[in-house]
């Protein structure tokens, strides 16, 4: 199924003009429409290429194309797990970890919500036809985001300073409005009021790989300037929308990283922690294993 949505979600957008011949259609515009959706109301310049964002030599991307990592030692084997144990991806034989490989599927609405025959690209009750944390198509809240699926709720919910249950927290340093949740509000600035930003989901706030951009969670291969002014590689899916200029300090060790961000009004309006930043902790990693 992933091919088939690379089809159009590639480089070359549609190449195939059987497939745009709807009046004016182009190769990144092949419906000929205007390329927006009803909640964020954002218009794209084309069609999203997410071939590319997937890339496996990427610094940051989900397996879709290929695994990400060989071991799953930091992650799967920690204590408590940091995925969902009762998780196993579509094709997969074991449940998800730091070494699986996702899908399409496995994130979005597609194919497991047409009625009738063959794969159904587009159509869903949730917006960017994601699924909920138990697989359903409805509105998502800030409790139930299709990461938690994958990534554990009760870990991930928790950004240290407003704790919504769990075991370990997932950054600690952080503060209640780190964790902004817009969506299910139309148009641009209802969604990026009081530090939320386009998507409406809290994690692209921090994680989305370069700030800005769509489809950002799929992957990224690009540098940005961290407070530091030190120039830095999109790993981890950092920084995000809001978190622009996060300061990693080495991204191996438990410590030394600081939540940096500065207001962007065209994706976020956080401006929490403007100069100087916020320290935050986080699972200690190393960026290859
Ligand atoms: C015939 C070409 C075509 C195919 C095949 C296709 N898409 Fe799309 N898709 C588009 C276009 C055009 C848009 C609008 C621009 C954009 O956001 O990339 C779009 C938008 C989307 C969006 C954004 C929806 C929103 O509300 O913002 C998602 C998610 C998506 N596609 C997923 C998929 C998935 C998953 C598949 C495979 C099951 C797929 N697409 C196959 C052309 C296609
Ligand atoms: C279908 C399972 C699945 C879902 C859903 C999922 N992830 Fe992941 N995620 C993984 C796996 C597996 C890894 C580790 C390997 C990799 O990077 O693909 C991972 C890794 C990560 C990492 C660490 C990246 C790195 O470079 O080590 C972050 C951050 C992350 N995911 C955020 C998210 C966010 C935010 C969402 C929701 C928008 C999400 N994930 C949804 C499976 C998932
Ligand atoms: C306030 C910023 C912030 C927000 C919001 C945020 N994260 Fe993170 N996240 C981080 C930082 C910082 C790291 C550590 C990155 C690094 O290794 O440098 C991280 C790391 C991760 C990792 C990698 C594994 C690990 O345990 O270190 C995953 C998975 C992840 N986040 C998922 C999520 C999910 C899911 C959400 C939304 C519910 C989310 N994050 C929201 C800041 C944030
Ligand atoms: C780990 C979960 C995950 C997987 C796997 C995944 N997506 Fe997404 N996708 C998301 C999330 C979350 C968003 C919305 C936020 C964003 O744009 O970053 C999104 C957004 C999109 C968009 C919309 C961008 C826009 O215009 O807003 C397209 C198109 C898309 N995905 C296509 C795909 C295709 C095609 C695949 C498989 C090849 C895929 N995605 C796999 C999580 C995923």
């Amino acid at each position: 199924m992933d091919n088939f949505c690379f089809a159009c979600h590639d480089n070359n957008g549609v190449n195939n003009t059987t497939v745009r011949s709807i009046t004016g259609g182009t190769a990144t515009n092949p419906f000929n429409d205007t390329l927006k959706n009803s909640y964020d109301q954002v218009t794209r310049p084309g069609v999203i290429d997410v071939k590319t964002q997937f890339t496996t030599t990427n610094y940051s991307h989900h397996a879709v194309s290929g695994q990400k990592y060989t071991s799953s030692t930091p992650l799967f084997s920690a204590s408590p797990n940091r995925f969902v144990s009762t998780f196993t991806p579509l094709g997969g034989s074991v449940s998800i970890r730091d070494t699986s490989t996702i899908h399409c599927g496995d994130c979005h609405t597609s194919g497991k919500w047409a009625t009738s025959g063959g794969i159904g690209a587009h159509g869903s009750t949730n917006e960017y036809m994601l699924q909920t944390a138990s697989g359903t198509d409805t509105t998502h809240t800030s409790t139930d985001y299709v990461c938690f699926k994958c990534h554990v709720g009760s870990i991930y919910n928790d950004l240290g300073g407003k704790t919504l249950g769990g075991t370990a927290a997932h950054i600690t340093g952080g503060n209640g409005s780190d964790y902004t949740h817009t969506a299910g509000t139309t148009g641009l600035s209802a969604r990026t009021n009081g530090d939320g930003h386009i998507t409406g989901m809290t994690c692209s706030g921090c994680h989305n790989c370069g700030q800005t951009g769509w489809g950002g969670i799929h992957g990224g291969n690009a540098s940005y300037t961290d407070g530091n002014n030190t120039s830095q590689q999109t790993r981890r899916f950092m920084p995000g929308m809001g978190n622009s200029k996060y300061i990693p300090g080495g991204w191996t060790s438990g410590t030394g990283a600081t939540c940096y961000t500065l207001n962007n009004s065209s994706w976020s309006t956080c401006n929490q922690h403007p100069s100087g930043g916020k320290s935050v902790t986080r699972t200690p990693r190393a960026i290859t294993y």
